[in-house]
């Protein structure tokens, strides 16, 4: 059995998968661990897709900004926030659920992220690689319209699963200083942040990426190119309107 420290430590995103199949019983297996998950008041509300289908890997990949690893990979996993399933339980025996707002799809929202995340550290100890893919908030009301999500179910995030075809160096980390406060919370000084973001400005390909993109610093790489405030907003736009849409905005 692999020891988890082992493979906490050890893990990188897996974007390059080999063509070695993923078999029912595997994938079954690491679900199962997932779902083992701790979730709100144990409603699991959550669920998760599975595609295998290239047909319907082709119909996502432009979905996620074509993404090759959507196509390529043997798996993909989308898991969504879901209330459709408790609700009609609900309402089956004879109980009213109240669960048509914001902080119920964040409930759902956290259930499914920590399944999510349970399922990619079962599979990186069973040597598989995983890539998270984000722009699944981006492109939720497409993505609804082609896995058929009805009311009630929102997509939060995707996963790439497949055997390995790359070893990628590790990425950096900030210092463990730096993201734990004691007690309570110290806010960061010029100094703190210097000294914190460092390493990681210090870093050959954060210098490549800074001259690569012509930017001075490495937040402006961030802030003017990867995570634009403009299409923050228009995302923020289309995401609340998917609320909406899929009857969590009603309060
Ligand atoms: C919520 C989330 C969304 C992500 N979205 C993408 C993505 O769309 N494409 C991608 O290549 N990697 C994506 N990643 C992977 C991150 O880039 C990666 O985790 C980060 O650079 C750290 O690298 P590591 O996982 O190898 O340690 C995402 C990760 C998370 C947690």
């Amino acid at each position: 059995m692999a020891d988890i420290s082992e493979v906490l430590l050890n893990r990188r995103s897996i974007r390059k998968y080999s063509s070695k199949p993923v078999d029912d019983k595997i994938l079954n297996d690491i679900l199962e661990m997932g779902c083992r998950t701790s979730t709100t008041g144990n409603m699991q509300v959550y669920s998760i897709i599975i595609t295998r289908d290239d047909e319907k890997k082709r119909e996502l990949a432009p979905l996620h900004f074509n993404q090759k690893m959507i196509t390529e990979a043997p798996v993909v996993l989308t898991f969504c926030a879901d209330f459709n399933r408790f609700n009609k339980w609900c309402r089956l025996r004879y109980a009213e659920p109240g669960y048509d707002n914001f902080l119920s799809f964040m409930t759902a929202a956290i259930d499914a992220l920590l399944v999510a995340q349970t399922v990619c550290i079962a599979a990186e100890s069973k040597g598989l690689g995983i890539c998270y893919i984000g722009t699944t908030t981006y492109m939720a009301h497409k993505i609804i319209e082609v896995l058929e999500l009805p009311v009630g179910v929102v997509p939060v995030t995707t996963v790439t699963l497949g055997w390995p075809a790359e070893h990628p160096e590790q990425t950096d980390r900030l210092p463990l200083e730096a993201v734990i406060h004691k007690e309570i919370y110290r806010d960061y000084t010029s100094e703190s942040i210097g000294k914190y973001y460092k390493e990681k400005e210090e870093r050959i390909d954060s210098l490549q990426f800074v001259s690569e993109n012509k930017k001075e610093t490495l937040a402006q790489v961030f802030t003017d190119i990867r995570y634009k405030k403009e299409d923050n907003i228009e995302f923020s736009k289309i995401l609340l309107q998917v609320l909406e849409d899929q009857g969590f905005m009603k309060f």
